[in-house]
């Protein structure tokens, strides 16, 4: 299996605040890593350095094997195309509909016809678990927080992208969108072959579905090992981590 992410000895610095501080780890083609730590380590800004949005201070990033950093307008494009980010907050347009909303990146990028356009957005509101008839029509503003994060995975995932990367796609769901949301996430992998990168504080749905779990702690990567390593270790401060969660 090939690596499609790879994060080498990458620093972060915002002024002198230091938030990486030599990060490596690899994530391999067609699996599901979820990146943990306690808030505020920087794995939003990991997640938004694999799609350009942030450069590293120092070290590489590369996603298959091209080095974000360096890459040319025209290659950061190409790759952009095949990532899918569903971010922390939000990122829904407020003065289009839901089905607006989903169709957008249809609209950028095929060629497909408004009855094409509509299968697809169905298709995709029902993967997440809405109901496509009582909410298209709808603005963003009219739905609940646990909503619109449905619905910013579902427009997320209509182009069926190589590599999903989820800032928290959990937070504020109940259990059962919880529960949703992860079996997606895996019936993506199983039928697509996606890879998939996932921040999450929900140590649960982790377990649910993570191949691989790489744990951020004070800008250095403090474990990344199987799931299984995360539930058995007697590391303390890894421990107390995943106990913690778990709790709440
Ligand atoms: N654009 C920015 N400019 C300055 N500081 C930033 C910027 N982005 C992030 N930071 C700082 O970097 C640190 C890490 O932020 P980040 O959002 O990556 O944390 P996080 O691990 O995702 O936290 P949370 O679990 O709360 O979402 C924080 O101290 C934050 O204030
Ligand atoms: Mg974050």
């Amino acid at each position: 299996m090939e690596n499609v992410i790879e994060f080498k000895e990458v620093h972060k610095y915002f002024g002198t605040k230091k938030v990486l501080t030599g990060l490596n780890f690899a994530i391999k083609e067609g699996t599901v890593a979820v990146i943990m730590g306690p808030s505020g380590t920087g794995k939003s800004t990991v997640i938004k350095q694999i799609v350009g949005l942030l450069k590293p201070t120092k070290g590489e990033v590369l996603v298959e094997g091209l080095n974000i950093a360096e890459a040319t307008e025209k290659e950061l494009l190409e790759i952009r195309k095949k990532i899918g980010f569903a971010f922390q907050f939000g990122a829904l347009f407020d003065s289009m509909s839901i089905y607006e909303n989903i169709a957008f990146p249809l609209r950028e990028h095929t060629n497909y016809d408004e009855k094409k356009i509509k299968e697809e957005v169905i298709k995709s509101l029902e993967l997440v678990g809405l109901k496509p008839e009582e909410i298209m029509h709808l603005s963003p503003h009219e739905l609940s927080g646990g909503m619109q994060k449905r619905v910013a995975i579902a427009r997320t995932i209509i182009l069926s992208p190589d590599i999903i990367l989820y800032d928290e796609p959990t937070s504020g769901l109940d259990p059962i969108a919880s529960d949703l949301i992860s079996r997606l996430i895996v019936k993506l992998q199983k039928e697509l072959g996606t890879t998939s990168v996932v921040i999450s504080h929900d140590i649960n749905e982790s377990f649910k579905i993570a191949d691989q779990m790489i744990m951020l702690y004070d800008g250095k990567v403090l474990a990344d090992d199987k799931p299984e390593f995360f539930k058995t270790t007697n590391i303390p401060i890894i421990r107390q981590f995943i106990d913690g969660i778990s709790e709440l």
